[in-house]
């Protein structure tokens, strides 16, 4: 089953209630909140009173990726604001392990978001305490960037990892992903997928046809081009 979940940071940030809503009639999977402090990534997105203001328009997940340096200061609040899934970067200060530990005290699914350029040998020793990994695709903090070729095998490297495992562990990718770098997303072991300008948000589209097509693509063969 491959989930599409919209990156809100790209919505009309005017309009967030009733592009939920719209969201909501097309049946997308869950939502993610892009979160950024200004020091991991240069750009600062949205914040735990979003979450909450839209807490009560969907009971879809909402999926709350952290770009923040110091991730374990913020999860209690993420938790309190309404998010059912927080992923924190692998590359941030602080203890990953531990940070995903208190991510699921609180009931919540535990995500490790990973850069372009950070090797998956940093899950080897989190994969039991991991619900999902989010794989960036682009480098992190802004919209309409280009996918980074390299991570096809990544994501399919890491599929391979995970079966090892036999943990239960979804793939998520994030940035760019678009018409163009769905299929091979999908092909090789994706599940997740986060839809922002490439896909869901694009000028002149309204938001919940956008979705309606993107679904269709998937269902009808994204996975199956050559
Ligand atoms: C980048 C964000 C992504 C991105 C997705 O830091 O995490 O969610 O905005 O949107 P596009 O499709 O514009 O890459
Ligand atoms: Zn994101």
């Amino acid at each position: 089953m491959t989930l599409i979940g919209p990156s809100l940071m790209c919505a009309d940030l005017g309009r967030l209630k009733e592009t939920v809503e719209a969201l909501e009639q097309a049946g997308v999977d869950y939502y993610h909140f892009d979160i950024m402090d200004g020091s991991f990534v240069p750009n600062f997105t949205m914040g735990p009173d979003m979450v909450k203001a839209l807490r009560p328009y969907t009971s879809k997940p909402f999926d709350v990726h952290l770009m923040a340096d110091e991730p374990e200061r913020h999860i209690d609040l993420f938790a309190a604001a309404g998010a059912d899934m927080i992923s924190v970067h692998a590359e941030a200060k602080g203890h990953l392990q531990r940070t995903l530990q208190r991510i699921r005290s609180h009931g919540l699914r535990a995500g490790v978001a990973l850069n372009p350029s950070t090797p998956l040998c940093v899950l080897d020793y989190v994969l039991d305490v991991t619900d999902y990994v989010c794989l960036m695709s682009v480098n992190p903090g802004f919209a309409g960037q280009t996918f980074i070729p390299s991570i096809y095998a990544k994501i399919a490297r890491l599929k391979r990892i995970i079966e090892e495992s036999r943990e239960e562990i979804l793939i998520e990718v994030d940035g760019n992903v678009s018409f163009e770098t769905i299929p091979r997303v999908l092909q090789n072991g994706a599940s997740m997928l986060v839809c922002g300008t490439s896909s869901l948000f694009r000028p002149g589209v309204e938001v919940g046809s956008a979705a309606s097509e993107l679904r269709h693509f998937i269902r009808t063969g994204a996975s199956l081009q050559p």
